[in-house]
């Protein structure tokens, strides 16, 4: 039964409550959580792996000399579990051009706006700023462009007056809890891939900007 289940690799620096969404999701879907590996040893993410018995390694980037050095024993550390997907979950390192045509094709991200819009960081802040009436997230396959690889799938929030970056990202953050397990899904079910730099869904290349859960 295990084995036709899609192994996914999570990748955490923080708090991991996208982890906790994978997790929960796990249990009632087609992908299981192989490990979960973080940069930080402190990382509360990890205390929620080991909770449910998930093996979970750290690979901290100041135990190495240089980025790729660092890249490296992060790639070795993956592919030590033969995943086939690798998730990033609120993983706040910038991975080398090695790294990404190692994993090109199953690796993804989540990002906190709507890309294009906003890459980078403090995402909430600058939608503020910019005084935007809609914000979101984006589910994308990581490329060497940072937060710039094609799109596989987004939801959205209003923009309320009262809103501050921290209400924003509470907003967000329930729609991105809810967005993961899904996209993580359809790759595991063999309905998503990266063909020719272009998302494609069930065959059929997806629009810029990807799946709109709620357009
Ligand atoms: C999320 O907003 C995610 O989109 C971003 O970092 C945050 C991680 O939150 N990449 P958590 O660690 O999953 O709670």
């Amino acid at each position: 039964m295990e084995s036709t289940h899609c192994k996914i690799v999570v990748l955490i620096s923080g708090n991991g409550s996208n982890l906790q969404a994978l997790i929960d999701a796990s249990v009632h879907s087609n992908f299981k959580i192989a490990a979960v590996i973080s940069n930080k040893a402190d990382a509360f993410g990890l205390q929620r792996a080991q909770r449910d018995d998930i093996p979970t390694a750290v690979v901290e980037h100041k135990d190495y000399e240089d980025r790729n050095e660092f890249d490296r024993a992060l790639m070795e550390s993956i592919d030590s579990y033969s995943p086939d997907l690798v998730v990033l979950a609120g993983f706040m390192r910038i991975l080398g051009a090695e790294f990404v045509s190692h994993f090109r094709g199953r690796i993804l991200n989540i990002h906190p706006s709507l890309l294009p819009k906003f890459p980078g960081i403090n995402t909430h802040q600058r939608a503020l700023d910019a005084k935007e009436k809609e914000h979101g997230v984006s589910v994308h396959f990581v490329t060497e462009e940072l937060d710039g690889g094609p799109v596989i799938a987004q939801d959205r929030v209003k923009v309320s007056k009262d809103d501050t970056a921290g209400s924003l990202a509470e907003k967000v953050l329930e729609k991105e809890h809810l967005l993961y397990p899904k996209v993580v899904s359809w790759y595991a079910a063999g309905r998503l891939k990266l063909e020719n730099n272009q998302a494609t869904l069930d065959g059929s290349a997806l629009p810029e900007g990807g799946v709109q859960v709620h357009p």
